[in-house]
């Protein structure tokens, strides 16, 4: 069995596989513009974050009703629980399907009718994570918010994601104190694509209490020593740095340098079905490419459960199966 860990950035939507892609657009009469799944698997082919959006965004189309959001979490638990994954903290993309007619209600419901028995079923505890898109006016961001919150015992955290060069986080500064006002914590994807300063920003701005991605923090000694000194966690995500062409291969990739610096960083898949491979691939791929040793495997899992928003029981009983989990 993989080494227990948190899984605490991973877009539901980024683990539609090819082949229940195909499925429910079977179930719902939709036809993709693809013919099958190789050819479609074949498509997952990026030059930037750009590209990869504009397929993910194109193959949300099949996910209409609640029992495809069902089904989609379903299969991403299913997949984590072998990888070892014992905490999720799950990123939606409401406006997504908003935008295109599927209410919040069958996003939610759906998705939760899943995650409420992941803990007996799987072994798996969960929290959603809404995301706002951050390419979309911040007044949409809001209106999803406030539409959100007859929801919200079940969201743990708001987030931002989509396009980020061009999308700096303080557009969205109302929205995340607003989210703080309802009680929702808060993280963002920063320093992915876009510059230092967007980290800069998402912790003084937004107040962030976890930055996504963030690598590109490295940029600014300043801030890797902010980072270091305040232990705010940093949610890397190496096949996705790869596949979006952030980092040329698995061996040029900084996670060395982030953890040598002293930062809390954690192994995250992003979107598992479109980068090749869910997070234990991710753990294997840094043992294999950048000789991590076993036991900077079980650091960055400890990390995973620290930088969680678990309460702090069930934290330290997890913490103490990664310290027991023999290699
Ligand atoms: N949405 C899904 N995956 C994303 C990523 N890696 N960056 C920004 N937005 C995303
Ligand atoms: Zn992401």
């Amino acid at each position: 069995m993989a080494i227990p860990k948190a899984e605490l950035h991973i877009h539901i939507e980024g683990t539609l596989e090819p082949e229940l892609a195909f499925h429910l657009a079977d179930r719902n009469g939709i036809t993709l513009p693809h013919t099958d799944v190789h050819a479609l698997r074949d498509a997952y082919s990026f030059t930037d974050l750009q590209s990869f959006l504009n397929l993910y965004y194109e193959l949300m189309d099949v996910l209409r009703t609640e029992a495809d959001f069902h089904d989609l979490a379903e299969a991403y638990l299913t997949r984590a629980a072998a990888q070892g994954v014992r905490h999720a903290e799950i990123f939606f993309d409401p406006q997504a399907h908003t935008g295109r007619g599927v209410s919040l209600d069958t996003v939610i419901n759906g998705l939760a009718s899943a995650l409420d028995t992941s803990l007996e079923r799987h072994n798996i505890s969960t929290s959603l994570i809404l995301c706002f898109l951050r390419d979309r006016p911040a007044t949409e961001a809001m209106d999803t918010l406030m539409a959100a919150r007859p929801h919200l015992e079940r969201i743990s955290a708001v987030g931002l994601d989509s396009a980020e060069v061009g999308n700096p986080p303080e557009k969205f500064t109302e929205v995340f104190a607003a989210a703080a006002e309802l009680g929702l914590r808060r993280v963002a994807h920063a320093g992915e694509e876009g510059p230092a300063s967007y980290i800069w920003q998402a912790l003084n701005l937004l107040g962030a209490e976890r930055i996504d991605h963030g690598i590109r923090c490295l940029e600014d000694p300043e801030l890797v020593s902010h980072l270091a000194a305040t232990q705010v966690p940093l949610t890397v995500c190496p096949f996705s740095n790869v596949r979006l062409r952030a980092v040329a291969t698995l061996a040029d990739h900084p996670l060395p340098a982030l953890m040598e610096a002293g930062l809390l960083v954690t192994v995250n898949s992003d979107d598992p079905s479109y980068f090749g491979g869910y997070v234990h691939d991710n753990y294997r791929g840094l043992q294999e490419h950048l000789g991590l040793d076993t036991e900077q495997l079980r650091t960055l899992a400890r990390n995973s459960f620290t930088a969680s928003f678990l309460p702090p029981e069930r934290r330290r009983a997890l913490l103490a199966e990664v310290d027991a989990y023999t290699f």
